[in-house]
């Protein structure tokens, strides 16, 4: 950050206020003062609002500073847990085309510049860090334009893996899109006239955050059944909350809310005041059921062209070698193979809860409707 370009600025600021200080508090005193007048009548409170320039310090202020960097410093964007191909997932897929515009700061901040990463990759990638999100503010007149936190992007998101759909969460929040959306990597099993879906890659499913369309309720594998779904934007937590106000609350503990992302307590009680359930109801026991049954769907291996592609007949379906492929799903992980739709949809959605890591907790009734109809469908 260029802090002479601040310290400017700020000092513009300050002696501002000393000006109206100095000319507004004058004195004049009064020859011939009469007895005071009666008290008039209270006025009416007026609306909370957001208090204009004074509030620079609120954040730039070292108060506010060094709990927050404490806290990013417990984060899990600082702090890669997840290392891959014996490398931390910054470097390995940060330098990589395909992944960089979620996985470093060069690939994140060219995609949202120019709409698109160095085809080349990255040499030297750099994880997460404040410039990855934050740049500079697009406006000073936070009273009329709202706060922008001076993020680099607060505006609606398109998906990557729907051009079509747009998701505008309305605040903060549009800047977690980008990343904690499903990659488009694989196409969402849906009725194509062949009845099957032939899976070509052991990783199967939403990569890797499909929090975002999940709190929207949106590109799950809707398959009929008992339970219906809530309609897309109406979750009353999406309605009533946000990714930053669960994951970003003010605390004074270092290990969550602000930057660690870690969802707080006190974020769910002025809604839950007997404190909130830590999974839907009957999450893991119907998440356990589907992962059981849908190690037990039986598939089919494919033909293989000489590229190792899957062959198909002119029809458009795929052909299978008669060798059976036992689990479309095991341990997490999918098995190549041609499956029913159905099948591959439950699988599917048993992947999208997997990796949304919420237990539910995002959407709850789009998430009870996408395993309970899943089950449905393979029992
Ligand atoms: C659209 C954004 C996006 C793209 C593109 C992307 N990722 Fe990710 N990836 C994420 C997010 C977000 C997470 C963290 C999800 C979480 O923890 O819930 C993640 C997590 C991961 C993980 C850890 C998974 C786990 O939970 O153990 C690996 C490994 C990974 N990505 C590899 C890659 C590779 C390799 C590519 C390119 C081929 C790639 N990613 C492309 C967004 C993306
Ligand atoms: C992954 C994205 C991301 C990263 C990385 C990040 N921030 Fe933020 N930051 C945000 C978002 C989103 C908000 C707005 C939170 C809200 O709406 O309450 C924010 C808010 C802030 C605020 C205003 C705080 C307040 O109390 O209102 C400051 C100051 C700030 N960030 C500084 C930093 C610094 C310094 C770093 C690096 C140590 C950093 N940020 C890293 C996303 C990020
Ligand atoms: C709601 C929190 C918030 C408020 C209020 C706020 N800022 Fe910022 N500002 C940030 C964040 C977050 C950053 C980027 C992260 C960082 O480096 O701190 C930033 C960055 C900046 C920068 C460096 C980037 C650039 O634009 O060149 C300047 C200068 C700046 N702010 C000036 C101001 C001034 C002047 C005010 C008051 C009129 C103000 N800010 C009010 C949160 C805030
Ligand atoms: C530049 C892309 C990017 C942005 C923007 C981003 N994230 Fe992340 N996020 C990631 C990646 C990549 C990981 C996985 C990091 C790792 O573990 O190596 C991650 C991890 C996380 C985790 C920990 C996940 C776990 O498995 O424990 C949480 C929680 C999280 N992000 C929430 C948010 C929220 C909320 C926002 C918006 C304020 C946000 N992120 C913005 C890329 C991003
Ligand atoms: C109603 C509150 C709420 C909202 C809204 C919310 N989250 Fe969460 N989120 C949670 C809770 C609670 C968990 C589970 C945390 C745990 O088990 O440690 C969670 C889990 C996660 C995880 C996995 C964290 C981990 O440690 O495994 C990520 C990543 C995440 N959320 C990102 C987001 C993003 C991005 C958004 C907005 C699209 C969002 N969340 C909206 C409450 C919320
Ligand atoms: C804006 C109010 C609001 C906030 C904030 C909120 N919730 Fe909720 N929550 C609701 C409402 C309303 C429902 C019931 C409707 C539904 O299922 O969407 C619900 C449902 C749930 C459920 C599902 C219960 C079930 O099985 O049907 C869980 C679990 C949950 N919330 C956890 C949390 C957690 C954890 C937090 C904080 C991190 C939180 N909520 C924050 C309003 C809120």
């Amino acid at each position: 950050m260029k802090n002479s370009t601040l310290l400017r600025i700020l000092m513009v600021i300050t002696s501002g206020f000393l000006f109206v200080q100095c000319t507004s508090d004058l004195e004049i005193p009064d020859p011939i003062a009469g007895p005071p007048g009666a008290d008039g009548i209270n006025g009416i409170d007026g609306t909370d609002g957001v208090d204009g320039t004074a509030s620079c310090v609120t954040c730039h202020s070292n108060a506010t500073r060094e709990p927050l960097v404490a806290s990013f410093l417990e984060s899990k964007h600082f702090n890669e847990t997840i290392m891959f191909n014996g490398q931390p997932l910054s470097v390995y897929a940060g330098s990589r085309a395909d992944c960089a515009q979620c996985h470093s700061e060069e690939g994140h901040v060219d995609y949202l510049t120019m709409g698109t990463v160095d085809t080349a990759g990255y040499s030297s990638p750099s994880s997460i860090s404040c410039s990855t999100c934050h740049d500079q503010h697009s406006t000073f007149d936070f009273e009329n334009d709202g706060f922008d936190y001076a993020l680099r992007n607060i505006d609606p998101v398109t998906l990557v893996i729907d051009e079509s759909t747009v998701i505008d969460f309305g605040d903060a929040s549009n800047n977690c899109i980008t990343c904690h959306q499903p990659r488009n990597s694989y196409v969402i099993p849906a009725e194509n006239g062949t009845g099957t879906y032939v899976i070509t890659s052991t990783r199967f499913g939403p990569h890797h955050g499909p929090q975002s369309t999940v709190l929207e309720g949106i590109m799950g594998a809707n398959l009929a059944g008992s339970e219906g779904y809530p309609g897309v934007g109406t979750a009353a937590h999406r309605t009533g909350s946000s990714c930053v106000n669960c994951h970003m609350g003010e605390s004074s503990d270092p290990n969550e809310g602000m930057h660690t992302w870690n969802p707080r307590e006190e974020s769910c009680v002025t809604c839950h005041p007997n404190g909130a359930p830590d999974e839907i109801n009957g999450f893991t026991t119907d998440f356990e059921l589907l992962g059981t049954l849908l190690a037990n769907v039986v598939g089919e291996e494919y033909m293989e062209d000489a590229e190792g592609d899957p062959m198909y007949d002119v029809d458009g379906n795929p052909i299978g070698n008669g060798v059976p492929v036992v689990g479309i799903i095991v341990n997490g992980r999918s098995q190549t193979g041609i499956y029913t739709t159905a099948e591959a949809q439950a699988a599917w959605n048993y992947m999208t809860a997997l990796e949304d890591k919420s237990k539910g907790i995002h959407n709850p009734g789009y998430m009870r409707a996408l395993l309970k109809n899943s089950i449905e469908a393979l029992q």
